[in-house]
């Protein structure tokens, strides 16, 4: 039985009216509402369909406020009465005593933060047990996958707010190896790390393309916890239009896998050496590699005083 869980606040009380037409019901005086805390909440949340949720105010000692909060009480029964049969439950949750599980039951916060991130970063919420069990997700969890890592992060410190979730994504939204898409190319182009980017060329379709990327893909799994390294992955089918002005602008040859760094400013760029492409780099390699362009080892600016002794 799928559990459905809605948040809904007391304007459905002047919605659940009885079916019997005029006939207003009358409370037997069974006690069907419960007051929900996060020891009765997992069994609460089998019982039922549907859960209506009544947040409150802690109820004071001054007489009146307790009056009119039994009052509230009893037509909370009363509905929960006529909908019994429904297997729809009513709960009241005190919002001050129960603050923890009240946080806990708010996916506006998830919903919100989403909207921070729209269209780049893509937000799923799932209510399919199913589904949550496949993706070894628990109640309330927000895990973050980066592209092409195997295992997401679990967002610690769970039930998050709103800002607690933002916070974690923009820490966290720069992959280590990302693909450029035609639809956020300029977001990615001037997401620069100081200045450059390195840029990996390889055409999926293509044998030596694909283990490219799948060497691309391991440095980038044993390098992600490096916040200074992004490596922009672009597969030259994507951008057929632009294939001839890359490689005229980087010198290139892009029916083979290459990886350089381009500086953003001016478009020079100097390019990794693979002689040939039957003898692609090693992971080992590769990292060596990136290690000296993070470094300033290999950068774009050493050879422009050669290139003007060449013009010389
Ligand atoms: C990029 O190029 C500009 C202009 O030639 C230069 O001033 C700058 O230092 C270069 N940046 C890096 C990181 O090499």
């Amino acid at each position: 039985k799928r559990t459905h869980l809605l948040v809904v606040g007391v304007y459905l009380l002047s919605s659940c009216r009885a079916e019997e037409g005029l006939n207003f019901p009358t409370y037997d005086g069974k006690d069907r509402v419960v007051s929900l805390s996060e020891k009765n909440f997992k069994q609460i949340l089998k019982k039922y369909d549907l859960l209506c949720l009544y947040y409150h105010e802690p109820v004071s000692s001054d007489k009146v406020a307790q009056k009119q909060f039994q009052l509230k009480e009893i037509v909370l029964e009363l509905v929960a009465q006529v909908l019994e049969h429904k297997d729809i439950g009513f709960v009241m949750v005190d919002a001050k005593k129960e603050a923890k599980l009240a946080k806990k039951l708010d996916y506006k916060a998830f919903e919100e933060a989403a909207e921070h991130f729209q269209p780049y970063i893509k937000f799923f919420a799932t209510f399919d047990k199913g589904v949550a069990k496949k993706l070894s997700l628990k109640m309330n969890e927000v895990d973050f996958y980066e592209p092409f890592m195997d295992e997401p992060v679990t967002i610690p410190n769970k039930p998050h707010t709103e800002d607690e979730l933002v916070e974690f994504v923009k820490e966290h939204q720069r992959p280590t190896l990302r693909r450029l898409r035609p639809e956020d190319m300029f977001e990615t182009w001037e997401d620069d790390l100081n200045g450059i980017h390195i840029v990996a060329f390889a055409e999926r379709s293509d044998p030596d393309g694909y283990e490219f990327l799948e060497i691309l893909k391991q440095v980038a799994r044993d390098n992600t916890d490096n916040p200074d390294l992004s490596i922009v992955w672009i597969d030259p089918d994507d951008f057929p239009l632009l294939v001839a002005y890359w490689e005229k602008t980087f010198k290139i040859d892009l029916f083979k896998p290459q990886i350089g760094v381009v500086n953003v400013t001016d478009a020079d760029s100097v390019w990794m050496e693979i002689p040939d492409d039957d003898d692609l780099p090693t992971a080992e390699e590769l990292e060596d590699w990136i290690e000296d362009v993070l470094s300033g080892k290999i950068n774009t600016e050493d050879d422009d005083n050669e290139d003007e002794d060449d013009d010389n």
